[in-house]
C-alpha cells in the first residue's frame, strides 16, 4: 500500500476567502496546501472593479503575512452593468484572471448577479476574444424549479445556448453535482471544464437530513442523490483534463449555519487535500490525483504548472469539531472524523 505520495504543488480553482477577521482566520488553510487559488468575488459589496480586486488581493496577502508562498488569482463579479473595457483592462493588467457569473439570487451574496445573459453579451464577446475564462455558478434561479433540478435545467436553458452563441468562450462550470453536468462537460465540443468539490464527492443529499437537519452539510448547489455523487466521482478520477480541483470552501460563522435560515456553504479548507485524496484512494486512482489536483486546472487556465512539490503521508488525522473562535468559529467539513492521509511537514 502506498504510504507517501509526493505531487507537484496543487492549486484550488475555486475558494471563498471572505474578508476581515474571517479572511485572517481561514486564508492560511488554503495557502498551506495550495500554490494558487481562484478567489471568489462574492464579498459585500461584490468585487466588480479592478481597484477592488487589487485591494482585496493585497488584504489576502497581508492576512498571510511575510514569506507566504501563495498567489491569489482574482475574479471579477459580473453584473448586468459589467463593462467589457474595464474587464479586459483588468485582465491585461494581471488583476482579473477570470470573471464569475452568478445568476442573480442563485446563492450567497449573489443579489447583484446577472439577471439575463443577454445583458452581458458584449462582455462575453470580449472575454471570448481575449481568452479570459468565464466561471459559472450553474443553477437556474427559477423558484418553480425543484432545487435538486436547478443544475440540470441550467444546462439546457442557459449553458447550451451560451456555448452555441460563444463557441470559443472558455468556460469553467463550477462545483458540478450531477451526472448530467459531468456528461455535458466531458462530451461538449467546446472549451469547457468543471471544478469538483470534496463534499460532492463524499456526501449525497441524505447527509443534509441524517437524523435531523444538518446545516453543515448544506451548500449550493445542494448535494444530490447517490447516483449523481457516483457520477461526479467517476468524472473526478477519470483522468480527463476537463475535471479539476476546486474546493468551494465557504466558511460561515457557526451561528449563521445553525439558524432558522442557515447560510449555504461548507468549510472544507483545513483538510481539503486529505479529503480529495481519500476519494482517489477509495477509487484506486491515486495515480490520477496529481493530474486532478495540480495539472488539469493550470492547463485549462493557460497558466504554468507550479514548481515544487508537496507530500502526503498515510498517517491518520482527526478533523476538529470547530476552528477559530467567536466571530470566526466555523465547523469544518467532516468535523470529528478521522482521515487516513495527512499533509506531511
Ligand atoms: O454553498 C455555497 N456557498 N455556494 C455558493 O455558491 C456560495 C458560497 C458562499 O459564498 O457561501
Ligand atoms: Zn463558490
Amino acid at each position: 500500500m502506498t504510504q507517501r505520495l509526493t505531487i507537484r504543488r496543487p492549486d484550488d480553482w475555486h475558494v471563498h476567502l471572505r474578508d476581515g477577521a474571517m479572511l485572517e482566520a481561514v486564508a492560511g488553510y488554503t495557502a498551506r496546501q495550495f500554490a494558487r487559488a481562484i478567489v471568489m468575488p462574492n464579498l459585500t459589496p461584490p468585487v466588480t472593479s479592478v481597484a477592488a480586486a487589487r485591494d482585496y488581493r493585497a488584504r489576502i496577502l497581508a492576512a498571510l503575512g511575510e514569506g507566504a508562498r501563495f498567489e491569489p488569482l482574482m475574479t471579477c463579479y459580473l453584473t448586468d452593468q459589467a463593462d467589457p473595457d474595464t474587464i479586459a483592462a483588468g485582465h491585461e493588467e494581471g488583476v482579473f484572471t477570470a470573471c464569475k457569473l452568478y445568476p442573480a439570487h442563485a446563492t450567497t451574496n449573489s443579489a447583484h448577479g446577472v439577471t439575463d445573459i443577454a445583458a452581458i453579451a458584449p462582455v462575453l464577446e470580449r472575454m471570448q476574444r481575449i481568452g479570459m475564462p468565464l466561471l459559472i455558478h450553474g443553477e437556474v434561479t427559477d423558484r418553480s424549479i425543484d432545487i435538486f433540478d436547478r443544475e440540470a435545467v441550467f444546462l439546457d436553458r442557459v449553458l447550451t445556448p451560451l456555448i452555441r452563441d460563444f463557441p470559443a468562450l472558455r468556460i469553467v462550470l463550477e462545483h458540478i453535482t450531477t451526472a448530467e453536468a459531468a456528461v455535458f462537460v466531458a462530451e461538449a465540443a467546446h472549451p469547457i471544464a468543471a471544478t469538483i468539490t470534496p463534499q460532492h464527492l463524499i456526501i449525497n443529499r441524505n447527509a443534509i437530513f441524517d437524523g435531523g437537519l444538518r446545516p453543515h452539510a448544506y451548500c449550493l448547489p445542494v448535494a444530490k442523490r447517490e447516483a449523481h455523487r457516483l457520477a461526479v466521482r467517476r468524472a473526478a478520477v477519470s483522468g480527463s483534463p476537463r475535471f479539476f480541483l476546486g474546493t468551494d470552501s465557504a466558511p460561515h460563522v457557526v451561528g449563521a449555519k445553525e439558524s432558522a435560515c442557515g447560510c449555504a456553504g461548507i468549510f472544507n479548507a483545513p483538510f481539503a487535500l486529505e479529503t480529495y485524496l481519500r476519494v482517489f484512494d477509495e477509487e484506486d486512482a491515486i495515480d490520477r490525483f496529481e493530474g486532478f489536483a495540480s495539472e488539469h486546472g493550470a492547463r485549462f487556465y493557460g497558466l504554468p504548472l507550479n514548481p515544487g512539490t508537496i507530500t502526503l503521508e498515510r498517517v491518520p488525522v482527526t478533523v476538529p469539531a470547530t476552528t477559530g473562535e467567536g466571530a470566526t468559529a466555523v465547523v469544518p467539513f467532516l468535523a470529528g472524523e478521522t482521515l487516513a492521509w495527512r499533509l506531511a511537514g
